[in-house]
């Protein structure tokens, strides 16, 4: 097959790649015309290792080419993939960037091609707003032109792992387009498919996905204050509570961050703002950052000229990305308390670091420091020099990822998100 994939991103260069492998042509589109050229010269790259040597692979057999003329690539191709940007602005969908993408795949259709659309929309975007963009062309849905909605449920960082481990869930806006679609699929991944009823339901599945994520964690964020002011480990409970199947207890932390799951509950509140509990797991998690930046201030006594480090800006561990992280409003809410707010962050320069309103940490100032808030505890953090801060020194375990006995044979002071440190007995 010749594929067009439009969209060389974190997630669109890794499924291009994924299709490539399985032998087809692809031609991958973006208006980033210096991203284009780096593809086309074999220097692009994905920051992943063992990705970036299939890259290669499939560059240096001729398979993966790019380029800025989307229209063009649609009309030398016979399936089309979308993973273009879909953001949240003013609380909903900002489909700006894909009605420009989607403009330009129509402008390209010839007969019988299949597009997918493979971006997180609101339920029902496919059908009611790119459907009639694409039949602009002339062509007729179900008979001459395929059209079907497949959510992407990998992680940046891991697409190739996870396109071949988890089933691909895919919809047609018609019984034909549907089937088309997971002919596909199976011709270019090794994971199942998964046909499901229609567009609809392949679109409201990604949604569900994210909301049971924010509402999980939202629960467990608030077991785990509740567990703090009560004195109890959320970490014992959980694990008891979990020897039960029924019960699926997430883990606590400093708030959620990454750019799915604080941003698509908004395609459901958007439309449904009565939806109540989406709305208030927003609001929970959302107020974690605060809750914790309180327990530091309790602890060396307020904030305001304070030195605290929050160590890993990025939303995860090991991970450079920094799309809604909880590193940030940690910052923000820092400097809005009158501390100087340091940062620490292998995944990022000091030049990147100071863009993010942090000062970047001089290792050899370690001794100034008042507290330490772990946002993100990289690979690399596991040897920190906890030794280096003073005595005495407060450490806020923002993902419960440090072992409290070392952090106090330190001489520091330790406190987890609803987890006190308590040494087991
Ligand atoms: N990143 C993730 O972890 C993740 C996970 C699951 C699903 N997704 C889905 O994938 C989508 C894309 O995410 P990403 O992380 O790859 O985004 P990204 O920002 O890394 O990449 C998007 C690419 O699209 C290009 N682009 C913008 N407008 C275009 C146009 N009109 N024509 C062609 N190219 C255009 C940009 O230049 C950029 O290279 C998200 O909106 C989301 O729905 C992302």
């Amino acid at each position: 097959m010749r594929i067009t994939v439009v969209g060389m991103g974190k997630i669109g260069l890794p499924v291009a790649v994924q299709y490539a492998s399985k032998g087809h042509d692809v031609v991958g589109c973006d208006i980033d015309e210096r991203h284009v050229a780096a593809i086309n010269d074999g220097t692009a790259r994905t920051g992943v290792d063992d990705m970036d040597a299939i890259l290669a692979e499939q560059w240096s057999a001729g398979r993966l080419h790019a380029t800025t003329d989307t229209s063009m690539a649609v009309a030398e191709s016979e399936v089309t993939v979308l993973l273009v940007p879909v953001a949240v602005t003013d609380g909903a969908p900002d489909y700006r960037h894909m009605d420009a993408a989607t403009e330009q795949v129509a402008a390209g259709l010839r007969r019988d091609h299949l597009v997918i659309f493979e971006t997180t929309f609101a339920v029902g975007t496919t059908r009611s707003r790119y459907l009639p963009m694409l039949a602009k062309s002339g062509l007729t849905p179900g008979r001459d032109l395929f059209v079907a909605f497949s959510p992407e449920r990998v992680q940046s960082h891991r697409v190739i792992q996870d396109l071949r481990r988890y089933p691909k869930v895919v919809g047609g806006v018609d019984a034909a387009s549907g089937e088309r679609a997971r002919r596909f699929y199976e011709a270019v991944l090794d994971a199942a498919v998964m046909s499901v009823r229609d567009a609809e339901t392949a679109e409201f599945t990604k949604l569900a996905e994210s909301v049971y994520r924010d509402v999980n964690i939202a629960l467990a964020n608030e077991l785990a204050r509740y567990a703090h002011d009560l004195d109890v480990e959320i970490d014992d409970v959980i694990s008891a509570a979990n020897s039960e199947p029924l019960s699926q207890l997430h883990q606590p932390g400093a708030g959620v961050g990454g750019h799915c799951i604080p941003v698509y509950p908004y395609f459901i509140l958007a439309g449904r703002p009565d939806m109540e509990l989406v709305g208030m797991a927003r609001r929970i998690n959302d107020a974690m950052p605060g809750w914790v930046l309180d327990r530091v201030a309790e602890a060396i006594g307020g904030l305001e000229g304070k030195r605290v480090l929050v160590l890993g800006l990025s939303y995860r561990a090991d991970v450079r990305e920094i799309s809604h992280s909880v590193g940030i409003s940690l910052v923000k809410g820092l400097r809005a308390a009158g501390a100087t707010a340091l940062g620490a962050d292998a995944c990022y320069s000091d030049v990147e670091i100071a863009r993010f309103g942090a000062e970047p940490l001089d290792e050899a100032r370690l001794d100034s420091i008042d507290a330490v808030i772990v946002q993100a505890l990289h690979s690399t953090y596991r040897s920190f020099p906890w030794g280096k801060l003073p005595a005495g020194a407060f450490v806020l375990d923002g993902r419960n990822a440090l072992d409290p006995a070392l952090i106090r044979s330190a001489g520091l002071r330790y406190l987890g998100v609803g987890r006190n440190g308590v040494v087991p007995s």
